[in-house]
């Protein structure tokens, strides 16, 4: 089977760790690495958070701890949605390996460089160490193969009025990233919250019966209840897995291919992501931005991982 080779970036997070073990379990993906990006908590929680993931899913591939801090320098991170561990709601193992000894975006550069195959750059979190390694390692360019990120909107914003999270945290790497002219693929909020966990998803983990489907449970009750808090949505969308989704079955998604842009400056607008859906800008399009999603597709590959790497 050929398989689509895949760093994927990350700030784990209750939906990047199931990003994690969807990417690490299916088998049209090669994973080839982890990196971290601060994001959801802050670099040490979500790195030690990725590690966990790791042992709790047996994961084994490298993983390495990227950037502290937005381009600009702003940390902020979302307790009110992943709580201060930036993966509350279940007891995890402790790490079963060790940190890489080089940095995320090293990583990145390593496993593209050396891998015979361009390679595919998934973002689950801020786009830092994505726009990072594009300005450090400009030879390698012609070594991606496509960047799929989880982030921004064609409406609205769930950071602020009108820019999500992940672009919001660094609109100046998503800037760079939107402008590198690779193959691009969003992922933002229009499709994401249409992958929400119903009861329907929480009777078939129920069903698994697993070690790993417990503490999945755990972790995704803990994530409906903030999302219920504070969007008043009891069924959360699982947001970051829909980016490895569409690598692994593209009909899993409705897409356009237009142009967007990252709103840098604005009063009340900084982060968005300016999708010209029908196209008034005369911009050249550059994005190809999923719109819909087949939720029971997604959910079967999504569980099928989950029940695959519960019994490994
Ligand atoms: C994104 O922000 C984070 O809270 C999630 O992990 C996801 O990547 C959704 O806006
Ligand atoms: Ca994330």
């Amino acid at each position: 089977m050929k398989k689509t080779p895949v760093v994927l970036d990350c700030d784990p997070g209750h939906d990047d760790a199931m990003a994690m073990i969807l990417a690490a379990y299916n088998p049209h993906i090669e994973l080839l690495g982890i990196t971290t990006v601060s994001g959801n908590g802050i670099i040490d929680k979500v790195t030690e958070n990725a590690l966990r993931i790791c042992a709790l899913a047996n994961i084994r591939v490298p993983v390495a701890q990227g950037a502290g801090t937005a381009i600009l320098g702003s940390v902020e991170a979302a307790t009110d949605i992943h709580g201060e561990t930036a993966l509350d709601g279940a007891p995890l193992p402790a790490p079963i390996f060790e940190l890489e000894k080089i940095g995320g975006v090293e990583l990145i550069a390593k496993l593209v460089k050396e891998h015979p195959e361009k390679v595919t750059l998934v973002a689950t979190g801020p786009l830092t160490n994505i726009a990072l390694f594009l300005k450090m390692y400009p030879e390698l360019k012609s070594k991606v193969a496509h960047i799929v990120f989880m982030g921004g909107s064609a409406s609205r914003g769930n950071r602020t009025p009108y820019a999500e999270f992940n672009i919001w945290m660094d609109p100046e790497a998503a800037d760079v990233v939107l402008k590198s002219e690779l193959p691009l693929t969003m992922c933002g909020l229009d499709v994401t919250h249409q992958a929400l966990v119903t009861k329907e998803v929480f009777a078939r983990l129920e069903k698994m019966g697993t070690e790993l489907s417990k503490t999945v449970t755990g972790l995704l009750t803990f994530f409906a209840k903030t999302y219920d808090e504070v969007f008043e949505m009891p069924e959360p969308p699982l947001h970051d897995p829909v980016a490895i989704a569409v690598l692994i079955d593209a009909s899993v998604t409705k897409n356009r291919f237009v142009n967007v842009e990252i709103e840098l400056n604005g009063t009340y607008t900084r982060g968005a992501t300016v999708v010209d859906t029908y196209n008034r800008s005369g911009g050249k399009p550059n994005v190809t931005v999923a719109l819909d999603l087949d939720a029971p597709k997604f959910w079967n590959m999504m569980l099928e991982a989950v029940e695959k790497a519960g019994v490994s």
